[in-house]
């Protein structure tokens, strides 16, 4: 191939070559180029529309990209380190398919324009393809707490046994941050979507574009108003991770309860053998490893949100060569999230089962009803504190004699107080008590199918 300078004749000697890979990007920003292709179709076509090239060199253009599409698809397009990036290949490539008028196609743009709308268009992709993952995974948590509305689960505060709940309450929990990273993203998306394209290098262009023509063909719901930041800005990438590091915590979070729940201590879940593994040397071991790397990619999703603010906060308007960083750190978080939601979802939808004989014998075999007895006083007009008191006396009383509060007689319980009757039993056994927080919010059954219809109907949205 004949040596061909990238940049203008003002360059006299070719670069270092340990420079050219340090600068170039074509090794990460090939990712980009269906989107590249997309977005010179449309600036093509209104350089034609506009009258800045004639139509018949729009088409002839858009022909060229297309068959770069047709290359790159049936994998013939290989462009190598001397392209510097992906918007330098498609453009050689063009000139080399169609000739002379492929030199026309940077026409009133520059690669600043280019590159930000190459990684919106990517971006508002990726949002929409994490948006429904989101809602499978959401589907999953759905479907599983459908099963176990009656199932009972230790709650925790501290990691301490607190009060029974619903498991259902437990995994719509996990629904509802869910549904705030979907409309979070759906937000970041909304911000994603505007087109930077006509900004030119920084200051606009001396021809007469069509900014909202481009905008239109490329489904943009709108345009940046100041060519200077619509160059330079890089919040919607930002804004992308945020969204991305509270997926990742959510699931973190998750993950780090089955863990817990898998473990001997615990036992509250059996690991299925589809996403567990063994270990290469203790023969005993089944080990929770889709959610111990879950939790573990998490902190390199935070990694690139920490890398992008920093990257930012230094640079002056407009374009800086800094931006060029940006992209592995988005397309590694983009695949990181989506890696993890998937795992996770198929992790929830046949990876585990509850032991409901052990969640059973747990929730039968604590004081987590200790606030239900406190409660029965204050309901029979024992003031809450003092109530609270005596529950702790007897507390203390059992933990002594080794007895749990449903062994107590009813002696035992009048001598307490008298207000206590028969009904004590009722009171404090697992299923009332959870039963009988049916605040709205609450866990008590009958909430928690209110909330389960209520988040069936948010799938829809
Ligand atoms: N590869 C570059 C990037 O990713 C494209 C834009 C280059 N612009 C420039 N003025 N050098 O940011």
């Amino acid at each position: 191939m004949t040596e061909q300078k990238t940049w203008s004749q003002r360059f006299e000697s070719a670069l270092h070559p340990a420079i050219a890979r340090f600068n170039a990007s074509i090794g990460f920003d090939i990712e980009l180029i269906e989107y590249d292709l997309t977005g010179s179709v449309a600036h093509a076509q209104m350089l034609a529309h506009t009258g800045i090239i004639s139509e018949s060199e729009g088409e002839q253009l858009v022909a060229g990209l297309e068959q770069i599409r047709q290359e790159y698809r049936q994998e013939s397009f290989h462009p190598g380190i001397d392209a510097e990036d992906v918007h330098f290949a498609v453009e050689r490539r063009l000139t080399e398919i169609v000739g002379d008028v492929g030199k026309k196609l940077h026409t009133a743009r520059s690669r600043n324009d280019q590159v930000g709308t190459d990684t919106r268009l990517y971006l508002r992709d990726q949002i929409e393809q994490i948006r429904v993952q989101v809602r499978e995974f959401q589907g999953v948590l759905l479907d599983l707490a459908s099963d176990n509305v009656e199932t009972i689960i230790p709650g925790y505060t501290h990691l301490q046994r607190a009060q029974p709940v619903s498991l259902a309450h437990h995994l719509l929990a996990y629904f509802e941050m869910a549904q705030r990273d979907w409309e979070r993203l759906g937000e970041v998306y909304r911000r994603t979507n505007i087109s930077p394209l006509g900004c030119g290098a920084l200051a606009g262009t001396t021809f007469p574009i069509d900014r909202h023509y481009t905008a239109s063909l490329l489904n943009f719901g709108d345009v940046y108003a100041n060519s200077l930041d619509g160059v330079s800005d890089r919040d919607f990438a930002i804004e992308f991770l945020c969204a991305a590091s509270l997926i990742a915590v959510h699931l973190s979070r998750l993950s780090e309860e089955v863990i817990l729940w898998a473990s001997e201590e615990f036992a509250f879940v059996k690991l299925k053998d589809s996403c567990a593994t063994g270990s290469s040397i203790m023969p005993q071991k089944k080990n929770p490893d889709v959610p111990e790397l879950v939790r573990g990619k998490a902190g390199r999703i935070f990694g690139h949100l920490q890398a992008m603010l920093v990257l930012m906060k230094g640079l002056p308007l407009a374009y800086n060569k800094d931006l060029q960083e940006d992209k592995e750190a988005l397309f590694d978080a983009v695949k990181t999230v989506k890696a993890s939601l998937e795992a996770m979802t198929i992790l929830l939808k046949e990876g585990l089962e509850f032991r409901q004989e052990r969640l059973a014998q747990a929730v039968a075999s604590d004081f987590s009803n200790a606030t239900d007895v406190a409660d029965y006083l204050a309901a029979r007009g024992v003031p809450f504190r003092e109530a609270y008191n005596l529950v702790g006396k007897v507390v203390r009383t059992c933990l002594a004699t080794g007895k749990l509060l449903y062994d107590l007689s009813l002696e035992e319980w009048r001598e307490l107080h008298p207000a206590i009757d028969e009904d004590i039993y009722e009171a404090i056994a697992p299923h009332q008590v959870v039963a009988a927080r049916n605040s709205y919010g609450g866990t008590g059954f009958e909430q928690v199918r209110k909330a389960l219809d209520f988040a069936r109907s948010q799938m829809t949205g």
